[in-house]
């Protein structure tokens, strides 16, 4: 290891305190440049990028559009407030195109700098309609076990993946959430089979809103597939039964399109792939494809006109930022313009096809989940208990997929699920070269 390496390891390690990692450490990786599909560290070791970053990064590396509208808004203007009702252009520019690709009359947006601030300001202008309608005393949220929605404040209570990780020792979870099972078939919560289960996991929500009280519940919340609890897509018919249970309950939906949207399911938005619209959608990640900090809640006429007329009580300093807004153009052309959602459905059924022939039979792999570009293998010592494959194993596997020059991270429930989620551009030769690292490395895994 080069001495510049080693003393920004060291650095890393006294001043940097890492999202989910134990303080004082780090994984001594130090990335420098990014390119195409491709990361590098100032090691000069290139490595696949199969998990897009956080699973954001949906157009790849250095795309000179979104540089240079970075660089030609920045050159122009930095920071402008959207408080006190002011805008910039930008930020106008990208609610124009971003209405041309929601569904529905999702056309009405309000920005934010990521994930959490979308989740939040979702929930609480879902709590905002009831009260605007003098139901103040419908407030309650339900989301779903395995799902991730963030870390801030309210979108770290209704994340139900981690068992507890996220919210223990940080004090009392806002009241009224409420966490149900959610479509993680592989390992039934009620040990159904499908469809022999009849969906129970979706209908389960109407058991849920009887028992609260349909006149106390605000919104139900959950991603289109599972994204960071584990990557994996629901039956079916689970959609279309949770839309129809909260039309006729009168809760809002709430499609939390973070991780699931721009492309990275197959369609522009993952609920597409059902035909279903939300009441609400909470966006970031691949809206910008990740150059910039930014994210978007946008509500439907029904939810809009509840609103219109009345101050809107929320808002982060950074909403509508005009740098990030510009790089969010750039990206949204360059999935109309490069037919990003052709090119998932092209090289993710490629993708599909080779995960069910290649890894579905080893011993280890016990179950792939997922759509679009956007899998998981879930990893187990033995096929029939499911038992998962202990931390030691999945550091080392980790650690060889590194040295190989694949980057990708292993989550879940259990801690056993390996990501498959490369750039939306991706090409099939690119997807071929990594699958080639990353099946003998699995097929190796011995117990
Ligand atoms: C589905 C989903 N919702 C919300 C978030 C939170 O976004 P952020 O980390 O930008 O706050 C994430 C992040 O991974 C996510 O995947």
């Amino acid at each position: 290891m080069h001495k510049r390496t080693e003393e920004l390891i060291k650095s890393d390690a006294e001043y940097i305190i890492h999202p989910w990692y134990m303080v004082g450490q780090n994984s001594g990786i130090v990335f420098e440049k990014s390119r195409g599909v491709y990361l590098v560290d100032t090691e000069g070791m290139e490595y696949i990028d199969m998990a897009s970053g956080n699973c954001c990064c949906n157009l790849g590396h250095g795309r000179r559009e979104i540089i240079d509208a970075v660089t030609k808004a920045i050159n122009e203007t930095d920071f402008t407030t959207a408080f006190f009702g002011h805008s910039n252009v930008y930020a106008i520019e990208c609610s124009k195109r971003l209405a041309r690709l929601t569904p529905g009359t999702l056309k009405h947006f309000h920005f934010t700098s990521g994930g959490s601030e979308a989740v939040d300001t979702a929930l609480k202008t879902a709590r905002l309609y009831w009260s605007n309608q003098g139901q103040a005393g419908k407030y309650k949220i339900i989301s779903l076990y395995d799902s991730y929605h963030g870390a801030s404040g309210f979108s770290a209570y209704v994340t139900g993946s981690g068992q507890g990780a996220f919210q223990n020792a940080f004090g009392p979870a806002p009241a009224g959430l409420i966490r149900i099972p959610s479509f993680y078939c592989y390992r039934c919560t009620y040990g159904l089979s499908y469809p022999a289960c009849d969906v129970r996991c979706a209908r389960i929500l109407e058991d849920v809103i009887q028992a609260e009280g349909s006149n106390s519940v605000a919104a139900f919340i959950a991603e289109p597939m599972i994204g960071g609890g584990g990557f994996f897509e629901p039956p079916m018919e689970w959609w279309q039964i949770i839309r129809d249970i909260c039309q006729q309950y009168q809760v809002l939906l709430i499609a939390d399109e973070i991780l699931s949207g721009f492309a990275r399911t197959g369609k522009m938005f993952g609920l597409e792939n059902w035909a279903i619209e939300p009441d609400m959608m909470a966006m970031s990640k691949g809206i910008n494809g990740a150059y910039l900090p930014f994210g978007a809640m946008a509500i439907s006429d029904k939810v809009y006109q509840s609103l219109k007329g009345t101050i809107f009580s929320q808002g982060f300093t950074y909403c509508g930022h005009a740098v990030s807004a510009a790089a969010a153009c750039a990206a949204l052309d360059i999935y109309v313009k490069d037919r990003v959602v052709e090119n998932v459905v092209k090289v993710g059924n490629h993708v599909k096809q080779r995960l069910e022939a290649e890894f579905s039979p080893l011993p280890c792999v016990g179950n792939i989940g997922g759509m679009g570009l956007n899998y998981a293998l879930e990893l187990v010592e033995n096929k029939n208990t499911k038992k998962p494959i202990d931390p030691a194993t999945k550091k080392e596997l980790v650690q060889n997929l590194l040295g190989n020059g694949i980057y990708t991270r292993i989550i879940g429930r259990l801690g056993n699920r390996l990501h498959i989620g490369p750039p939306c551009t991706i090409t099939v030769d690119e997807a071929d070269k990594a699958l080639d690292i990353i099946q003998p490395l699995v097929a190796r895994l011995k117990f």
